[in-house]
């Protein structure tokens, strides 16, 4: 148990990679405050997690407000006794490119994946020092790594929250709070299989990863707690890429490539 008696939130628990993760925080002994915009969704989760036999508790949260980033800490330390743990991981994204792009929808993007992880850190930080020290995780993206067509808010709003995990590790770290950030690339949750509904986009997203497959959420689960926990204890500030190889290859397919396959470099193996 990895995580044993810890006080946990995770952000965007109603789906996808935080439903997955805070699933496993649990099982790894950590009560949970599952966090969502959309409360049944998150309370979905938090049965889950109880009918597994572990400890949660769901939290109607908009990541983009100050007074319930503080309320969703403050559960912590009334249901847990303290905050230990903090996977910020709730996101949006937006399409467009920047004569396309809407100023609202920039604003959405940035505000979700962005200023939500300062307001989280903002009331999460002193809880955490007062106990000792914590850890907190950040949901990034390849996509914040290099540049996606037809991606500029999300793919800018990625880069910054690497960054920002940077800036957030060096100011807490001597309070013993380490700050790390993953970079997922594409991972089987709700959007994605929206985006590939198809076969041939699907084949497609899975070629662009040299391990031939789209990732599942149980993997970015695995690394959340790796990260959360103490066996990644001199681990901060770091941007872990968990991509099946996507950002490594040195001639990438763009996932929706629409080239047919003979014009590209024939695979290695
Ligand atoms: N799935 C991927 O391929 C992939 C790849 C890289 C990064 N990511 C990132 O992973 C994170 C999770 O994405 P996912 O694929 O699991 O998506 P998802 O849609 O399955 O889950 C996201 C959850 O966040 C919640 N949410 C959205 N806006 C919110 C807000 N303002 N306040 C609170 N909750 C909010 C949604 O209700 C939803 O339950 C995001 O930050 C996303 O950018 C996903």
């Amino acid at each position: 148990m990895l995580l044993e008696g810890k006080a946990a939130i995770v952000t965007g628990a109603g789906s996808g990679i935080g439903a997955a993760s805070a699933l496993r925080f649990a099982t790894e002994g950590a009560g949970v405050v599952c966090a969502d915009i959309r409360l049944a969704r998150a309370q979905e989760t938090v049965d889950a997690i109880v009918a597994a036999g572990g400890r949660a508790v769901a939290a109607e949260a908009d990541v983009r407000s100050a007074a319930d980033n503080e309320a969703m800490v403050n559960l912590a330390v009334q249901h847990f006794g303290g905050l230990y743990a903090a996977f910020f991981n709730a996101g949006t994204i937006r399409p467009g490119n920047a004569v396309r792009l809407s100023e609202d929808d920039w604003d959405v993007v940035m505000d979700t994946n962005v200023k939500s992880i300062f307001l989280g850190a903002k009331f999460a930080v002193p809880v955490m020092a007062d106990g000792g020290g914590g850890s907190i995780i950040n949901t990034a993206s390849v996509s914040g790594l290099r540049g996606d067509r037809s991606g500029i808010a999300y793919g800018a709003s990625k880069a910054a929250v690497i960054n920002l995990t940077r800036c957030l590790a060096v100011d807490h770290a001597r309070q013993g709070i380490r700050v790390n950030a993953i970079c997922p690339g594409a991972i089987d949750t709700p959007p994605i299989k929206r985006m590939l509904a198809s076969d041939t986009a699907r084949d497609g997203a899975g070629r662009a990863h040299p391990l031939g497959r789209i990732g599942q959420p149980d993997e970015i689960a695995a690394a959340a707690v790796w990260l959360a926990s103490d066996q990644s204890s001199f681990v901060t500030g770091e941007a872990l890429v968990v991509d099946g190889g996507y950002s490594a290859a040195s001639n990438p397919i763009e996932m929706g490539d629409p080239r047919p396959q003979g014009l590209r470099r024939p695979p290695s193996a």
